[in-house]
Parts: structure tokens; C-alpha cells; sequence
């Protein structure tokens, strides 16, 4: 019986009894980190290539542990491979079968390693991967929203502060500031990406250790941008997973004022879009009903991907140097902040497309709350009044207006010229929808213009 076989009894002969089956329950971890297996694998196969380049191992045994870890790889992949809560973690299940096929050689793949430098490796490699899963959904994403803003980038809608009408602009470049939050969270991911993809192997336990190991060529045969330089830090910060699972929050954060925006667009007081039905469920009871449950849920769910991120800074503030069980509770925040995260982005991907917006309703509601003041403000400025001035003669107006129960452009030339002698005729262009939106052409702003100008640059930037 090899020494990792008798762990379900006891660690080693300085162990006197087992531990009872709820302290095995509890310490273990392979139900939730065997999903690690391909990193831990991947990570495994750099550190035996490199123990026979240095010569630490025999070239046999580094056939042997190939040969071992392939088969022990097909078993994982084909589901015959029996995982074993005895052997507490995805770490010692593998080498256990691997060693049980391979005799010695898989004894001596753990040589000048710890599980502590293992594990840290491990959620480094498959962080990085899912990493650029999520870089990819991020863009499938923003190019989502590109064809729902080309599309609309004429429909005229109110914009809001706080939740007042305040100016009228295009659907599209709503669409587009949406665009720039996930065009910085993918920038956000591919920087945290950085400082994830470094390597702790050779670390050991926490102190380096007495084998001439070669770490930079592990670095490198595992494309990893660097070696983590102090062992110390290598095996006991968890700062990467930290910071992934801030930006993580960060877009979650963008996609929940979405949600909150599609959920109250889509309501009967304003109309202004229709969701597929595939992302819409009914009552039970009232059969009118279609219910945004998917914006819901992401609002919902980023209030648990924000959670997860308390936990693992509250996880790691207490922990003096240097690798502390503690770490092991970093994995289920992380596994499930990943997985809500890509759902979520696939969903809104693909839920972008079924939005048809309904310009009428749009329109009719920026009509309603002198959306055009500022345009009033603004052309007797051009008159050359002083904006202060004009921003009170522009309040008289809007009074009257209210008065008469009407728009600012409904108001007869001979009543606004009551407010200023100035006004002529060409007041109902700047007054109009249209004409208020055109007018705002500066860089960044919401004329048609400008919303196809800032089309193109993100058609180029994610095309390159
Ligand atoms: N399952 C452990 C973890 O996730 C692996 C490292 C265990 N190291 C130790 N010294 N007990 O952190």
C-alpha cells in the first residue's frame, strides 16, 4: 500500500487515529476542486519535464509519469475515474491513481513540490482560462449592442436624470454607454489576466526547496508571463482571485443597471421596448402577464457575485504568512462567480438581439417633460443672451407651457416672443426632437453623427 493509500486511515505514522467523518467532510475538497483536474494535470506534466531536464528524476520515470497521467486524463474525460473523498482533494485523488498505475515514478512527481505551490498554480492556469472564455463573451456581447444601437442610432428617446426627463437622445448612443462599461470590464479582465497568469510552482511549502528546480522554464512551458518571485507570496495571496472577482463585480454591476433599465423600459408606463419571449416568463395565476425574469435574475445574481468577492476579501485579511487552510474557501466563490458570470453574458449576448425598441413610445414620452429647454436656453444664447439669463427666460416659458398643457414647440411664435423679441420662426427647429438631437454633435455626443462616428471605432477596435 503506498503511503497515499493509507491517508484514509491515517497522514503518516505520526498520526495515532483517523480523522472522524465529519472533520473528513469538512477538510475535504475534491467535490468541488476536481474541477481543476485538466490544470492540475497540465501543471503536473511542466513540473516532472522539468525535474528530468534538471536530472531529478529519470528520464523513465518522466515516460512513466507521461504515460500515468494520460491514462489517469482519459479516465477523468470518459467519467471512470473514481473520485475519492478519502483523498480530501483533486491534488491526491490524482496522484493516487496515478501512482497506483505507475508504481514509483508517480511517487516521485511530487519531489521539490507542495500542494501549496500545486493548488495556487492550479487556480492560476484555470483562472487564466476562463479568463479568456470571458474576455470572448464580453465581446460577443458589445458586438450585440453595436448592431441594437446601428439600428436605432435615429430612434429618439428621453434621456434621464434622476429619472426626470432632462434631454432627448438617440437609443443608439444609450446603447453605446453600455458599450464603453463592457469595452473597459474587457480591458479590466485582460489587466487582472496579467498578474493571474504567474507562477508559484517551486514555491514548495512556503519556503523554495533544496532541488536545483529550473521555475522559469515551467513558467514558460505553462505560457505563463513570469515566475512569482518570493515563495512566501507565491503560496498565500490570493490577491489574483481577488481582483478577478472585482472586475468580475464590476461587470455584473453593468449589467445589473441594464437589467434595471430593460426591466422599467419594458413595463406598461413606458413601452419603449419589447423583449422575446424566450426571455420572458408568465404568471400563474395572472394570465396577462410576461415578466422579465431574465433581468431580474442578473440583478439578483450580481448582488451574489458582489458577496462572493466580500468573502474572499474577508477570507484572506486575517491570515498571517504563509499558506493557511483558509485558502482552500477561496474556491467555491471563485467556481461560481466564473460560472454566473459567463451565463450571464451568454444570455445578454443573445437577449440584445430579441430587443425591439418601439420608437413611438419613445418618442411620445420625450415630448412630455420639455425635453428642449436647454435647446431654448441654448438659441437665445446664440441671440446673445448670457446662458444665465436665458436659463430664467427659458423657466417663464416652460411655465406657460405647463399652463397651457402643451410643448414648448406647441406654443404659438407670438406667445414665445413674449418671453424674448428675439425668438423668430427658426425656434421650432431647435425646439424639435430631431433638431436637439442633431445640434449635440460634439465628440462623445448623441447626434446620429456622432453615434455612427463612435460605431465605427468599436466595429474597428473589435474587429482588429
Ligand atoms: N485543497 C487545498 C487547497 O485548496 C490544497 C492545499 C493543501 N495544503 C495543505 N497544506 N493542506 O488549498
Amino acid at each position: 500500500m503506498s503511503q497515499l493509500d493509507h491517508k484514509s486511515e491515517a497522514w503518516s505514522a505520526l498520526f495515532s487515529e483517523p480523522v472522524s467523518d465529519l472533520v473528513k467532510r469538512y477538510t475535504a475538497s475534491v467535490f468541488f476542486d476536481k474541477r481543476l483536474w485538466l490544470a492540475d494535470i497540465t501543471g503536473s506534466l511542466a513540473h516532472a519535464a522539468m525535474l528530468e531536464r534538471q536530472g531529478v528524476i529519470s528520464a523513465t520515470d518522466g515516460a512513466e509519469i507521461r504515460r500515468g497521467m494520460a491514462q489517469v486524463r482519459s479516465e477523468i474525460e470518459s467519467g471512470a475515474f473514481e473520485w475519492k473523498l478519502d483523498l480530501e482533494d483533486v491534488h491526491l485523488n490524482i496522484e493516487a491513481r496515478l501512482t497506483q498505475l505507475v508504481g514509483d515514478a508517480g511517487k516521485r512527481l511530487h519531489t521539490g513540490r507542495s500542494r501549496n505551490d500545486q493548488v495556487a498554480t492550479d487556480v492560476r492556469l484555470w483562472l487564466r482560462g476562463e479568463i479568456d472564455l470571458i474576455a470572448g463573451l464580453l465581446e460577443d456581447l458589445q458586438k450585440a449592442l453595436l448592431d441594437l444601437a446601428e439600428k436605432n442610432a435615429e430612434v429618439v428617446m428621453p434621456g434621464f436624470t434622476h429619472l426626470q426627463v432632462a434631454q432627448p437622445v438617440s437609443f443608439g448612443h444609450h446603447m453605446l454607454a453600455y458599450v464603453e462599461m463592457f469595452a473597459r470590464d474587457h480591458e479590466r479582465m485582460l489587466d487582472v489576466r496579467k498578474r493571474v497568469n504567474r507562477l508559484p510552482l517551486g514555491a514548495a511549502a512556503l519556503a523554495g526547496t533544496t532541488y536545483p528546480l529550473d521555475r522559469e522554464w515551467v513558467a514558460q512551458e505553462l505560457g505563463m508571463e513570469g515566475v512569482c518571485q518570493n515563495s512566501l507570496d507565491a503560496v498565500s495571496d490570493r490577491d489574483f482571485a481577488i481582483e478577478f472577482t472585482a472586475a468580475a463585480s464590476l461587470v455584473m454591476v453593468h449589467v445589473s443597471r441594464f437589467s434595471e433599465e430593460l426591466i422599467l423600459w419594458m413595463s406598461q408606463n413606458f413601452g419603449f421596448i419589447r423583449i422575446a419571449d424566450r426571455f420572458t416568463t408568465g404568471s400563474s395565476i395572472m394570465p396577462q402577464k410576461k415578466n422579465p425574469d431574465v433581468p431580474e435574475l442578473a440583478r439578483g445574481k450580481t448582488g451574489r457575485v458582489v458577496g462572493h468577492l466580500m468573502g474572499l476579501i474577508t477570507l484572506m485579511k486575517g491570515q498571517p504568512l504563509a499558506y493557511n487552510k483558509d485558502n482552500q474557501e477561496d474556491k467555491e466563490p471563485l467556481f461560481d462567480t466564473v460560472d454566473t458570470l459567463k451565463d450571464t453574458l451568454r444570455i445578454f449576448a443573445d437577449m440584445a438581439g430579441g430587443i425591439t425598441v418601439q420608437p413611438q413610445a419613445m418618442e411620445q414620452a420625450a415630448l412630455k417633460g420639455y425635453a428642449t429647454a436647454t435647446d431654448l436656453a441654448d438659441y437665445l444664447v446664440k441671440k446673445g443672451l448670457p446662458f444665465r439669463d436665458a436659463h430664467e427666460t427659458v423657466a417663464h416659458a416652460v411655465k406657460a407651457a405647463t399652463s397651457h398643457n402643451c410643448d414648448l414647440s406647441e406654443l404659438p411664435l407670438a406667445v414665445l416672443q413674449q418671453f424674448h423679441p428675439q425668438i423668430e420662426k427658426d425656434v421650432y427647429d431647435a425646439l424639435s426632437l430631431r433638431g436637439s438631437l442633431n445640434a449635440r454633435n460634439t465628440l462623445g455626443g448623441t447626434a446620429p453623427a456622432q453615434v455612427r462616428a463612435q460605431l465605427a471605432r468599436h466595429r474597428a477596435r473589435l474587429a482588429a
